[in-house]
């Protein structure tokens, strides 16, 4: 096994466990104060501390095994991480209320955990305590010029802290100084998600036998390589693409036609009626999201009786979920719905989740790997609630239609540009007021549409993309000319926060 990463609560942890794999090593989360057993259990080559918002002197500040400290495996420590590793060895760690946040440069470096990176080197900090004195027999490998134990080794040269975040952007080596740690400690670095598609077609084998399975496609890439997976394991599986009326223009078709040529055994429920009858006269967006989950559940239910049973429902839930979750509890709900998550008990589905230990861009790799075509692949997301949340108030069928059709006009325009891989989300929203315009002699009201689009990361946080001006006049001379419904067009230029990405 690869690294084992031990979570002090750092907001970056999931960083670092993202960036080893990316290096080729694979890792994992755990719990910072995780017994040795059980981190011995993962058999790591290498753990890494993470960074965290106590202070070592704190009563109850969270702290590793012992038993890990003498065991001999190379530990990387970052930030809090570091601190911790100073302080269980007998150096000293002084409490400040002064915080060191920002960007900084090491005036010095040397040894292994720098090898290659001569000359001046950015670092990003975020810390308040500070190493003033080493464990006997440790060297301090780095300083910056507020931070004279920037980074420090210890006699064995197998252990090492940094109190910097190698693991963050703004540090623009970190990816380096990962790397060279991985090189000391000997982890090897093969994995590669295009080489684990075998492994997982082999677990799924083993975990479902011939049993049948079932999954609900939503068109995301995590549904579609999931039925994709169980295809080619050669699973019995059944996969309900539910209908609500809320999609986007073309998505059907095109989620049915990259899947049943695949071997998926795909099927298209239709409840465009359903939905919209059940939402009809509602204006309150988190109304609409309850009743667009009830119904969901309900058809989802009604296809489990159908054409049951089903020992196994599968789901597409990644490691960030899995994370999120065990340390969040409250925020696993936020998410149940979008993933046919909150099935009810008595369908008394056993879950296989086969990507948990998986980001999203190694779903990306492992949907390449199974033949799933770009357009689903590296598709924007969209929310499990669809048109519903873009078209503010009431939904009614005429307003479906004149929304589809503007935002396929502009996710068109943007991939004729080249700018949709640019975007992390681009969409329309429809505001249902009428303002004036005037077309030839006559005055005329229509819709307005306001275009939404971002950047970001993870979607927790976003700015709004600064998409070229002539762009933006092409996409609204387009929609008004293409959608005679709409009058006015307006671009978003809000970030998150204090907005959000969607507009309910
Ligand atoms: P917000 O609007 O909260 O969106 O900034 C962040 C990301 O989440 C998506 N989103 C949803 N996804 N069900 C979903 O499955 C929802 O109810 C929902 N609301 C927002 C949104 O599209 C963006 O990617």
């Amino acid at each position: 096994m690869g690294v084992v990463v031990l979570d002090f609560g750092s907001q970056y942890t999931l960083l670092i466990a993202r960036r080893l794999r990316e290096l080729g090593a694979f890792s994992i989360i755990l719990p910072g104060t995780t017994p040795w057993e059980e981190i011995q259990a993962h058999r790591p080559h290498a753990v890494v501390l993470s960074g965290g918002p106590a202070s070592v002197h704190d009563p109850d500040a969270p702290r590793p095994d012992p038993r890990l400290l003498s065991s001999g495996i190379p530990i990387l420590g970052i930030c809090y991480g570091m601190q911790l590793l100073v302080h269980l060895f007998g150096g000293e760690v002084a409490r400040s209320d002064r915080r060191e946040y920002g960007r900084a440069d090491l005036v010095r470096h040397e040894g292994p955990l720098f090898r290659g990176l001569e000359g001046e080197l950015g670092v990003w900090m975020s810390h308040s305590d500070a190493v003033v004195s080493l464990p006997r027999g440790w060297k301090a490998i780095a300083a910056t010029q507020e931070c004279p134990i920037a980074a420090v080794a210890d006699p064995t040269g197998r252990i090492f802290g940094v109190q910097f975040h190698p693991e963050v952007v703004h540090t623009p080596k970190g990816k380096e100084i990962l790397r060279n740690f991985l090189e000391i400690a000997g982890v090897a670095r093969n994995w590669r998600p295009a080489e684990i598609v075998s492994s997982l077609i082999e677990k799924v084998k083993k975990e479902v036998g011939r049993e049948r399975v079932l999954l609900g496609v939503s068109g995301g890439v995590d549904s579609c390589t999931l039925a994709l997976l169980l295809a080619k394991a050669g699973v019995e599986h059944l996969a309900v693409f539910v209908d609500h009326g809320l999609l986007r223009e073309g998505e059907r078709e095109e989620v049915v036609q990259a899947l049943r040529p695949l071997g998926v055994n795909l099927r298209v429920v239709e409840a465009q009626k359903r939905f919209l009858s059940a939402l009809r006269g509602v204006t309150d967006p988190e109304e609409k999201r309850k009743i667009i989950g009830r119904e969901f559940i309900r058809v989802f239910e009604e296809v489990a009786w159908e054409e049951g049973p089903f020992p196994y429902l599968a789901q597409g839930t990644l490691y960030p979920d899995v994370i999120e979750s065990a340390g969040n509890p409250g925020a696993a709900t936020i998410k149940t719905h979008h993933n046919v998550g909150g099935l009810p008990e008595e369908l008394g589905f056993e879950l296989i989740e086969p990507f948990r230990e998986l980001f999203k861009d190694e779903v990306r790799e492992v949907a390449r790997v199974l033949g799933l075509p770009d357009e689903i692949r590296l598709r924007h997301p969209f929310p499990g609630p669809g048109l519903a949340v873009r078209i503010l108030g009431e939904i009614t069928e005429e307003r479906l239609q004149v929304l589809r059709r503007a935002d396929a006009i502009f996710i068109q325009a943007l991939r004729e540009a080249g700018l949709y891989r640019d975007v992390w989300q681009a969409f329309c929203v429809l505001i249902p007021l009428r303002t004036v315009g005037v077309v030839g002699d006559t005055r005329r009201y229509g819709y307005v549409v306001a275009l939404r689009a971002v950047t970001s990361v993870d979607g927790m946080t976003a700015d709004w993309a600064r998409l070229p001006q002539e762009f933006l006049d092409q996409v609204a001379r387009r929609i008004t000319r293409q959608v005679p419904e709409v009058g006015r067009v307006v671009y978003d230029i809000t970030s998150k926060p204090p907005a959000t990405i969607e507009w309910e």
